[in-house]
């Protein structure tokens, strides 16, 4: 099948990866009402058409952050993306570079900081987890620091980890022991494309940035158990200002759903927040970003960057997103998706398709720049 859309590189992720890893790509917590409520309610956005404008000339570059981009989109950080495909970060990371898109590494990814650094041209931006372990995460400060990462995503919105029932189903979040490692084995023989490129030609495996806390090979259960026990949450805001203070480029806060904590982050001194509920996966229940973002726009849009994720299928929804108040949007698992299926050829596929069909969202809606996308052009 030829890919024309984000739900069909859905569609060939399922079929290419083992179900323990296209069920924690494509899962949320619990009952899955946020997960779904993001990608309802911002698909219900109506879209305001306008007609006989002159849009023959569209210009989708924007600046964020100090940083010229290509499209007011980047690929928000996902933990794990070199188990969907083989060195996957890297290869996403170029993907997104050759496209004029940042790319966001997650603090768990499978390449490391330094690896991705090493084989992409430009400084990427990283995604910081604060840990129990205070000094993993100034060792991680002064690793971002030292290859001159521009901007520090910190994510808040996970001093406990939300259970996910789908990774109990699928084994990966089993006890661990013989049996969940057996039904994990299954379903990777089951995937025989996939036990390839990551399993064989994706060697040598590692948990990029927290390999060295282990004294020997980690495997993914040593990763979860350690991630599981390390969330800290004892954090507050005044661990922001000491964060704030000890980082050199532009710091942004992701994680917010609230206008009093966006106030609270723009008071901290950071640079730029991103609207978010974690796609879904933390507290299931909460309100989607599509309707928590107006508020928050109003109540900090003039005081600093906003970006904003969550249920962003398709370049419509980057419209709605923009409209709805936000500077820039964070693609998640359009890009896993993308990546499982297609490798990086898929992430720069996947991105032109988002752009294709940004332009002709800004065609229909008489829009020819990115400063117009605004509630201007809601109906
Ligand atoms: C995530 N997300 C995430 N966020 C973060 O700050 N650090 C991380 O390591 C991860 N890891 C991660 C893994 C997977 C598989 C997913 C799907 C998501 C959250 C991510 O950055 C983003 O907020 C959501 O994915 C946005 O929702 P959509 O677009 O995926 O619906």
């Amino acid at each position: 099948m030829r890919i024309a859309s984000v739900a069909d590189f859905r569609e060939a992720a399922r079929r290419r990866l083992p179900r323990f890893l296209f069920d924690y790509i494509d899962g949320g917590s619990y009952a899955e009402v946020t997960l779904r409520r993001n990608v309802a309610d911002l698909a219900e956005v109506a879209l305001r058409q306008r007609v006989l404008r002159d849009v023959s000339a569209l210009d989708l570059s924007t600046e964020i952050l100090g940083q010229k981009l290509a499209l007011p989109v980047a690929l928000g950080p996902v933990g794990l993306s070199g188990m969907y495909a083989r060195r996957g970060e890297v290869q996403a990371a170029r993907a997104a570079q050759a496209a004029g898109v940042q790319f966001t590494l997650s603090t768990v990814s499978c390449c490391s900081l330094d690896e991705v650094a090493a084989r992409t041209d430009r400084p990427i931006w990283f995604q910081l987890y604060i840990t129990k372990d205070r000094g993993f995460t100034r060792e991680m400060l002064a690793r971002a620091a030292g290859h001159g990462c521009p901007v520090l995503f910190f994510t808040v919105d996970l001093p406990v980890p939300g259970s996910r029932y789908r990774d109990v189903h699928s084994g990966l979040h089993a006890p661990p022991g013989p049996a969940s490692q057996a039904r994990r084995l299954l379903q990777a023989l089951g995937k025989p494309g996939w036990a390839w490129d990551v399993g064989v030609r994706g060697r040598p495996h590692s948990l990029g940035n927290v390999a060295h806390l282990f004294d020997r090979q980690t495997n993914l259960l040593d990763f979860l158990k350690w991630s599981a026990n390390n969330f800290d949450a004892t954090l507050t805001w005044k661990d922001i200002e000491g964060l704030r203070a000890s980082w050199p480029g532009r710091f942004v806060i992701k994680g917010i759903l609230d206008p009093e904590d966006a106030r609270a982050a723009a008071d901290a001194g950071a640079d730029g927040i991103v609207v978010s509920n974690h796609g879904g996966r933390q507290l299931d229940g909460v309100i989607s970003t599509a309707r928590a973002l107006p508020a928050i726009a109003d109540a900090v849009g003039d005081r600093l960057a906003i970006l904003a994720d969550g249920g962003v299928r398709s370049g419509l929804d980057v419209v709605r997103m923009l409209a709805l108040g936000a500077d820039g949007v964070l693609l998640g698992r359009a890009w896993a998706w993308a990546l499982a299926a297609e490798g990086g050829a898929g992430v720069a596929r996947l991105l032109e398709i988002i752009e294709a069909e940004m332009r002709v969202a800004m065609a229909l809606t008489g829009t020819t720049k990115v400063s117009g996308m605004d509630r201007s052009i809601l109906a």
